[in-house]
């Protein structure tokens, strides 16, 4: 899957604006996370909703008479039998029965061989009802002919979702048999398993069916052995009216009609699968249109529905995927193992894209470009997602890790490679340096902390379903990622790729755990190479121990000493590491600019070197390779800072945002100073590439959540004013007074982060550009002037300074957009309004669902939040209206976690810590629910802020006061 599916679809669409907002939902996500950890482990699996009552009653008693510990009380399989093949046959129906359900109709087959003679057979099943046959869900024979056992008893096992199947006497090893059944199960529309998704086009609503088995759908749509390394081949058949095609993993091989009650259907098999993972399935019944690669091998299409590939939205991925593929084909040098390739943007989809071998599913917003209103940065993520799915055709599809334990290679190798598949299409880009704000300042954040986890766990550990979707976090995608990319680096790519090509090679069709693939790399390592030890021993101390150091250089002594890095410099760590978090660091450094050859490997707390004990500065970590912090001895600090403010050019610019990430993390961890951070924001006047800026934005954003209510802000204001002012006169020029846009990734975001800065610290040229441009489209609103890069910021910095009219009419525009992109510009626009009626009446429409819908509610009221003039407003609002937000949202622990913690974010005085104490004591009756921990967090973090700007306000203000002077 794509990481999108823990970032919210509308901050991945403001993304640029608001991306440290994203920041703050990854770690919302993993509160959340570690909080569903805490109530599966002493609660019950959950409840069956099977449609109809056929199977339950028979399985009922049989439970109950169990006693606890039997085989099918256990979360996973046995390996005394392996399924070789399956044949499908699914029915969807895309209209309600006579009550009032979609449903779906099957029948399956499989073969298993047996390895040891066993009398009982388990297949999981989950939600399905069988038609019972000589009253037993399934039927049994033996491949060979012979008399094969007899069934005794078969029910379902609801909690750990098994059909099993008890015989009279044992199937005997080494012999083949084959269990058929038939069954029905609810074409529902929860996104999971076989689903229904609808849609409107030209005022009509329209229904599709379509799949998403990862992790655990598959046996919500057929019995299935639904382990990963239970790889067999599939044959399928899809049945459904004429009006709809059918789409699966495979090309179709033949079409017939049946009559099926007085109804003609269609009935399309697939060729063979080869042998594959119940978790890569996937079949499509819509009436959807597509484009195709013509006389491209493999064969390329891309889907959506019809209006979409009118207006040519899938152009841009069609033209990319070939590109891709080629790429991919030659990295890994093992070729496309199918004959087809079909991507398809759906209108409901959980997570960002899955990555179903030969059949890609997207939600629109990651697979649909349109020229006209697309972002630049919706381009970025069309093409990165694409680029992270079709590496999964090989790593992860061709070979798969045997359990779910060791997803976090899975997906952080596809988020470690996604960079280098979408830097060969668009070659002028630089897009390799986004890693560094996407995954590993990011993930950092969270992997800081004492509640943060490895990134590998034992198999023993994954077992429930829920266990199962938990190891989807941000630490498996961007960790994983930052560590894999490490790994890359010191091996260097011919090293890597010779490595990776080894293992794919060696368990193609089948099946690896991580260590395999360390083993496959090891093989291509040669004498000359001076590793300190082996791939394994290096990188089980990234990956078996959570968190990450911080590297101390001493230039002075040469002392290089490494401790592990926390945030919260009095949290307590608890989980013990055999490795005494102590790890192996690689650490590429530059003397004076010049780049040092290879690598020094530090491998204990505490080293000297006399290479680092010099008078000239030292940089360590070049392009941020390693994933660490790096933190200096004073002198050193600021002999850098020098450097920095009399030629910034000669530090890469990926370190020149590391020196101000680094800085500002080390100051929340008390290394240094508040004041020593700042600093490193002074060289930006003369900056003008994106990678520093943005780092500043982010590590800034802080600051102004604690002062902006407080006559810091003012200072601060002034100070941001002074540095950006060239950057914003930079743009103007380089863009022909805003007329044209800038050629490269970096500068389209820069130019939008110039605009932004620029506007809300008062420059009055941006002010007025911003007006000026809504202004025109006020006047012809049919003809918007506004690039759609630039569109959040300037509707957000026009409605901040507009009233009622400007207001009005972006409402207006809201309520008539037909693309989900530029309708959640808008609404986040709205909430940028400084009128506390025009706030407060926005907040009550928020809960009005037919003025704005109950999946962005919450978000609409966070929006307001993130206002300073609507933070209160927000809060208020909240408190007000808690039982019916509650009542709305209490089932989906991530938005209410998510809204406590954004509405709560500025609190750093003893009147907002009464204030929540408080609200909690008020609530006692309604609760929290899953947001309990949200509200504890919230108390907590109110202490942490009033802490911290009690040490540090006078400091801060002092400073930038100094600095507002100095350039006077
Ligand atoms: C089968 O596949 C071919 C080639 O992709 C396509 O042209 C045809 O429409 C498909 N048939 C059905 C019934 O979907
Ligand atoms: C599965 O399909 C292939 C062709 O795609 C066919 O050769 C094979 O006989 C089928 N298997 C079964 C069991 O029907
Ligand atoms: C900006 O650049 C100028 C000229 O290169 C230099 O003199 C000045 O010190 C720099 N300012 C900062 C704060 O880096
Ligand atoms: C830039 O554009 C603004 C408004 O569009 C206009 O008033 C101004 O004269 C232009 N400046 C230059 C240098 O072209």
């Amino acid at each position: 899957m794509a990481k999108g599916f823990y970032i919210s679809k509308t901050l991945a669409v403001v993304g640029i604006l608001f991306s440290v907002a994203a920041m703050a939902t990854v770690i919302g996500l993993s509160v959340a996370l570690s909080q569903e950890k805490a109530k599966n482990e002493n609660s019950i699996a959950p409840g069956d909703t099977n449609v109809g009552t056929t199977a339950s009653d028979l399985s009922r008693d049989a439970v109950t008479m169990q006693p606890p510990n039997e085989i099918w009380n256990r979360y996973r399989l046995p390996n005394s039998l392996i399924p070789e093949h399956y044949d499908i046959e699914l029915q969807p129906y895309l209209t309600k029965n006579a009550e009032g359900l979609y449903i779906f109709k099957g029948k399956s087959s499989v073969s298993i061989k047996c390895l040891t003679a066993t009398n009982l057979i388990l297949i999981h099943s989950n939600k399905l009802n069988y038609t019972l046959k000589e009253g037993h869900h399934v039927s049994l024979e033996a491949v060979d002919g012979s008399n094969p056992p007899s069934i005794q008893k078969a029910w379902l096992e609801v909690p750990t979702q098994y059909l099993v199947v008890q015989l009279n006497r044992n199937l005997e090893a080494g012999k083949t048999y084959k269990i058929s059944g038939e069954f029905t199960g609810e074409l529902a529309d929860d996104l999971a398993g076989f689903y229904r998704s609808e849609y409107k086009e030209d005022n009509e609503t329209r229904v599709i069916a379509t799949t998403q088995m990862q992790p655990t759908g598959a046996r919500k749509t057929f019995p299935c052995f639904d382990e990963p390394a239970m790889k067999a081949t599939f044959n399928i058949t899809m049945i459904y009216q004429p009006q709809y095609e059918a789409i699966s993993n495979m090309p179709n091989i033949s079409t017939t009609s049946r009559m099926i009650d007085g109804k003609q259907w269609i009935v399309t098999t697939f060729d063979q699968t080869p042998r594959m993972s119940t978790y890569l399935l996937a079949f499509i019944i819509s009436d959807f249109g597509n484009v195709e690669k013509h006389g491209s091998k493999p064969q390329i299409r891309i889907w959506a529905r019809k209006k979409a590939i009118r207006e040519n939205q899938g152009e841009y991925a069609l033209n990319v995927t070939g590109t891709i593929l080629n790429y991919f084909d030659r990295y890994y040098n093992v070729s496309y193992p199918l004959p087809k390739s079909d991507q398809i943007a759906l209108p409901d989809f959980n997570a960002g894209a899955m990555e179903n071998w030969g059949l890609i599913t997207y939600r629109e917003s990651a697979l649909l470009y349109d020229n006209e209103i697309s972002s630049i940065g919706n381009k970025e993520r069309v093409l990165t997602v694409i680029a992270h799915e079709l590496a999964h055709q090989w790593f992860g599809n061709l070979v798969t890790l045997r359990w779910w334990n060791d997803l976090w290679l899975n997906e952080g190798f596809a988020s470690y490679v996604e960079y280098l598949g979408a830097d060969i299409v668009q070659k002028t880009w630089n897009i390799k340096d986004v890693i560094l704000l996407n995954e590993i300042y990011r993930v950092m954040e969270i992997d800081a902390l004492s509640s943060s986890h490895p990134l590998s766990s034992k198999e023993e550990e994954v077992n429930t379903p829920a266990e199962i979707n938990e190891v989807f976090d941000p630490i498996a995608y961007s960790k994983g990622a930052s560590v894999i990319r490490m790994l890359a680096e010191f091996l260097t790519e011919p090293v890597f790729k010779a490595g990776l090509h080894s293992y794919l090679n060696a368990f193609k069709y089948d099946n690896a755990v991580y260590s395999d693939l360390w083993t496959h790399l090891q093989k291509e390592i040669h004498s000359s190479s001076n590793l300190p030890k082996s791939i394994q021993g290096i990188m089980d101390t990234w990956i078996l121990q959570m968190g990450f150091p911080v590297v101390t250089v001493d230039t002075s002594s040469g002392k290089i000493t490494q401790k592990h890095f926390l945030l919260d410099p009095d949290s307590k760590v608890d989980r013990p590491s055999d490795f005494n978090y102590l790890w192996i660091v690689p650490i590429s450094w530059m003397k004076n600019g010049v780049v040092q050859p290879g690598y020094h490997w530090l491998q204990n707390s505490e080293e000297i070197n006399d290479n680092f004990k010099t008078s000239d500065w030292v940089l360590a970590n070049i392009n941020v390779e390693g994933y660490y912090r790096v933190n200096y001895d004073s002198g050193n600090r600021k002999k850098l800072l020098q450097q920095l403010q009399t030629n910034h050019l000669v530090i890469p610019v990926m370190n020149r945002a590391q020196i101000i990430s680094d800085a500002f993390s080390l100051a929340r961890a008390k290394y240094i100073n508040t004041t020593a951070a700042l600093e490193t924001t002074k060289f930006l006047i003369n900056d003008t590439e994106y990678m520093p800026w943005q780092t500043a934005v982010a590590s800034l954003d802080y600051f102004k959540l604690m002062f902006d209510r407080t006559d810091v802000y003012g200072s601060m204001k002034k100070y941001m004013k002074k540095q950006v002012s060239a950057l914003f006169q930079h743009f103007k020029e380089m863009t022909d007074n805003w007329t044209t846009r800038p050629s490269g990734l970096m500068e389209q975001y820069n130019e939008v982060t110039a605009i932004s800065l620029a506007c809300t610290n008062d420059i009055q040229e941006c002010q007025t550009l911003a007006s000026d441009l809504f202004n025109n489209w006020m006047n012809n609103s049919s003809y918007n002037p506004i690039h759609p890069n630039l569109k959040v910021t300037v509707y957000c910095s026009a409605i901040a300074r507009g009233g009622e009219k400007e207001w009005d009419f972006a409402w207006e525009m809201f309520q008539k957009a037909t693309v989900a992109a530029e309708a959640d510009k808008l609404r986040a626009a709205l909430a940028c309004s400084t009128q506390p009626w025009i706030l407060n009446r926005y907040l009550q429409y928020s809960l009005d669902p037919i003025k704005i819908r109950k999946q962005d509610a919450i978000s609409t009221i966070i929006y307001t939040a993130n206002n300073v003039v609507g933070q209160s407003f927000a809060w208020d609002f909240v408190r007000a209206n808690w039982k019916e937000i509650f009542a709305m949202f209490g089932e989906s622990s991530f938005t209410l976690t998510n809204l406590i913690t954004r509405v709560t974010q500025r609190f750093s005085t003893e009147f907002d810590l009464q204030q929540l104490e408080q609200f909690k004591l008020d609530n006692q009756d309604t609760g929290f629910g899953s947001a309990s921990r949200a509200m504890e967090q919230a108390l907590e973090k109110t202490k942490a802020n009033i802490r911290w700007v009690q040490e540090n306000k006078e400091a801060v203000h002092t400073w930038f006061n100094a600095e507002i002077k100095s350039s006077l």
